[in-house]
């Protein structure tokens, strides 16, 4: 008895320390209790909790709480769906840009590494592979009026006023901190100081060849899956490619390794905004494949995280968001025949060329639009 209350008193001690408890002591007692995932130490021991405070933003949707953002409902009649899935699979030739991990440095920033993950991988997919264009983050950052917060380091952000911005005045091109990759790559300002710079109308990368109006690129479209519905995410991976979710953060979170993540121990401290890419089952436990955007080195499998699925952990089924960029298929003259016509040379030849040619352009997008967005059916 008297071992049974000091058991619970060293437990509510726990409980109440929990914000001063060490990394070492939180990773032993997430390992104790033999759940589905491992916990480790993924930032220095010391800075361990600062580094993750600043690296979350609390959620939130719209400044204006009368906004209601589009919701879809597909009755698709849901075919059997595979066990495991990975939109990389299914899309090789843009396998290496939905599979590259991000890194937001220690701000606050993943409502905008979210979303322009899965703008470029949208991208990429709808173009067949033939646009590879990653979506600067910090142009987002810097040039959408979508803060919230700045204090604390925490740069909170309207995830839906992010997603109008690539509608409304597009987004340029932008790789990694330090990778000289595109328009407006990554910034040390941001990176190291964890300062949005100002808005520029020109490229921070000077060896870039395009302008920064030429660079812009924009979406169509976004919207929010049926609340809660399993099957309309997983029919939205299968179909279209990655999809942007809504994951509350706990203290344990941080510190995941290997495993499919369940929330275990610990108060919520914030919230992410992550990249489901597929799906699968682990030790019988079934989970989201998902991007995080702390870089490679977070947790054992570079940089990715597997979620439990099926139970709303951390509200992951609750706010899923795809959309469609605003890609038109470019007129291709086969290559194969217009040698022949040049040489035969006949004058009805580029006449019917070009009257061939806005057909084929409308032809090309009706296919397009039927076969990248295909809710009616399953590919
Ligand atoms: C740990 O969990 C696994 C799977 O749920 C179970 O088979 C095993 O018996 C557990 N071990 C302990 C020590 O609780
Ligand atoms: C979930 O979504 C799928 C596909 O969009 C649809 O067929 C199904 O009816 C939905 N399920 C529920 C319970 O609403
Ligand atoms: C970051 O801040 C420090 C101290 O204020 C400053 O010296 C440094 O130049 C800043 N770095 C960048 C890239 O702005």
């Amino acid at each position: 008895m008297i071992k049974h209350i000091l058991i619970l008193c060293a437990f509510r001690i726990i409980l109440v320390n929990s914000n001063t408890i060490s990394s070492k002591r939180l990773i032993e007692i997430i390992n104790s209790q033999n759940s589905t995932w491992r916990a480790g130490l993924n930032f220095p021991e010391e800075t361990h909790t600062n580094h993750v405070k600043q690296r979350l933003g609390f959620l939130k949707n719209h400044p204006d709480p009368n906004f209601q953002p589009e919701r879809r409902i597909h009755n698709t009649v849901a075919k059997i769906l595979p066990k495991t899935f990975d939109v990389r699979d299914k899309w090789p030739k843009c396998s290496e840009i939905i599979g590259h991990i991000r890194d937001q440095g220690n701000y606050g920033s993943s409502w905008a590494f979210a979303p322009v993950e899965v703008m470029s991988d949208r991208l990429c997919i709808q173009s067949n592979g033939r646009v590879k264009f990653e979506f600067s983050a910090e142009d987002l950052m810097s040039c959408c009026s979508c803060q919230l917060d700045e204090s604390e380091n925490r740069a909170d952000g309207y995830l839906d006023l992010a997603w109008e911005h690539w509608k409304v005045h597009g987004i340029v091109s932008g790789g990694d901190y330090n990778s000289d990759k595109g328009c407006k790559p990554f910034g040390a300002l941001v990176y190291l100081n964890n300062t949005i710079p100002e808005c520029q109308n020109s490229c921070t990368n000077l060896d870039y060849e395009t302008s920064y109006n030429d660079d812009l690129h924009f979406g169509l479209n976004y919207y929010y899956l049926e609340e809660g519905n399993i099957t309309a995410i997983q029919l939205a991976l299968t179909t279209q490619g990655p999809v942007q979710v809504k994951f509350t953060v706990y203290e344990d979170f941080p510190y995941y390794k290997e495993g499919v993540y369940q929330h275990s121990y610990g108060e919520e401290i914030g919230g992410l905004y992550l990249k489901i890419i597929g799906w699968g089952v682990e030790n019988s436990v079934p989970y989201w494949l998902v991007a995080n955007s702390w870089g490679t080195s977070w947790g054992s499998l570079n940089g990715f995280v597997k979620i439990r699925r099926g139970f709303n952990e951390g509200g992951i089924e609750s706010d899923a968001v795809v959309c469609e960029a605003d890609y038109e298929a470019p007129i291709t003259t086969p290559t194969t025949t217009s040698p022949t016509t040049t040489t035969t040379d006949t004058p009805g030849g580029h006449g019917t060329a070009i009257q061939i040619a806005p057909v084929l352009l409308l032809l090309i997008h009706f296919v397009f639009i039927l076969n990248v967005f295909p809710f009616n059916k399953i590919m």
